[in-house]
């Protein structure tokens, strides 16, 4: 089985590419490497020991991926590529829906004329805004997203549903992704986040490695147990095992699946898990809430164990270990 990866460089493409090589599958990546290094795959080809093919180019451009599907019989793809930082989604809206949207319909299109009929869509926990309770389970309301970028996600989905239900041959998985975190065991690959990092971890790391003078803990006033935001944080390499286990699902139609553990974890949970797995110190000050923020978030995944016998292996102190291992490995991630 061949599958396309596209935005395949990225954070969690590039875990992906390495667990689907694991698990006996072929991979083509196409990528135009808008957030991300051409060096990833040199690295990916270290561990891995495979050469992959790997276009360079837009996904909205529909014939670059008529010449992609025409070079390459391939069964599935997984859709990773899109611009996701939420900031700059609110500073930039026309460029995040022009970019997330016109290459999810150029691909579209593109998979038509090669008649290719499974798609795996990187979703996100962003779709259920403030999610009414949690744990989350997939039948639960979405929309209210707070910024551009959630709401591309949330228009995809519905793009792929309404697509799916004018073509009840294809097979398409909505992956609700909850918060990645980690990286590879060896340290080659992992997240490399251009400029000021938005999320959590890559900050701690950074601030870790002395890149960033101290973290800003946005707010502990939440209604949570020690007052800072919960979340759902799951290793990069349990969620690049989602799609090798969402490859295998055969149902026409749409599933819908969260990828996550199932816990929560609060902000200064992650920071002293961090300092005392890897013995180093995370200085930190409490600042004002970041707007658009909600407090509690973590996943119900038991439809994934159920119907695609998928769940996360790995724990807290894998993810802070493997985040510090990249991290102080690669200080100034692919650009060393
Ligand atoms: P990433 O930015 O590291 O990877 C995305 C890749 O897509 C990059 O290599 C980028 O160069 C490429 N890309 C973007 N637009 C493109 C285009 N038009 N044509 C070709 N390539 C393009 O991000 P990631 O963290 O690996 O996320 C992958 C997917 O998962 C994204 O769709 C993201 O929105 C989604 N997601 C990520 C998270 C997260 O926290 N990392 C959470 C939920 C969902
Ligand atoms: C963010 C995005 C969301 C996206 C998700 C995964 C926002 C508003 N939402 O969610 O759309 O799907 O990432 O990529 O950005 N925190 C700090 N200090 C920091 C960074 C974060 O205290 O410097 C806190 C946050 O307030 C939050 C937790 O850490 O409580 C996790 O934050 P983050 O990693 O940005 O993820 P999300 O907020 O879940």
């Amino acid at each position: 089985m061949k599958v396309l990866l596209t935005g395949g460089a990225g954070y969690i493409g590039s875990h992906t590419i390495v667990e689907m090589y694991a698990a006996g599958r072929d991979v083509v990546v196409v990528d135009n490497f808008v957030n991300s290094s051409p060096r990833v795959m040199e690295r990916v080809e270290e561990i891995t020991g495979k050469k992959t093919p790997v276009y360079n180019a837009d996904v909205a451009d529909e014939a670059a991926l008529d010449r992609i599907f025409a070079e390459h019989k391939i069964d599935a793809v997984v859709h990773f590529a899109g611009l996701k930082a939420v900031g700059e989604s609110v500073r930039m809206p026309l460029e995040y829906y022009a970019n997330n949207i016109d290459s999810t319909l150029a691909l579209l299109r593109a998979m038509k004329k090669a008649d290719v009929r499974k798609l795996i869509f990187s979703s996100s926990a962003t779709v259920y805004g403030t999610p009414e309770k949690c744990p989350i389970t997939e039948d639960m309301h979405t929309g209210d997203c707070s910024n551009p970028y959630g709401w591309t996600k949330f228009m995809i989905e519905q793009i792929l549903k309404d697509y799916s239900h004018a073509n009840p041959e294809m097979q398409v998985i909505l992956l609700r992704y909850f918060n990645p975190v980690g990286a590879h065991k060896s340290g080659r690959i992992g997240e490399s986040p251009r400029g000021i990092p938005n999320n959590l971890m890559p900050y701690i790391t950074q601030v870790a490695v002395g890149k960033r003078a101290e973290l800003s803990v946005y707010g502990n006033d939440y209604p949570t147990p020690d007052g800072t935001g919960v979340r759902d944080y799951i290793h990069v390499v349990d969620l690049a095992r989602g799609h090798v286990a969402a490859l295998n699902y055969d149902k026409n139609g749409v599933g819908i699946f969260n990828l996550g553990t199932g816990v929560g974890y609060s902000v200064l949970d992650m920071v002293k898990a961090f300092s005392t797995v890897n013995h180093v110190p995370v200085p930190y000050r409490i600042v004002e809430r970041r707007p658009g923020d909600i407090a509690t978030c973590y996943a119900n995944s038991e439809k994934a164990e159920k119907e695609l016998g998928w769940h996360a292996e790995y724990g807290l102190e894998d993810m802070v270990r493997d985040s510090w291992n990249w991290q102080s490995h690669n200080p100034n991630g692919y650009e060393d």
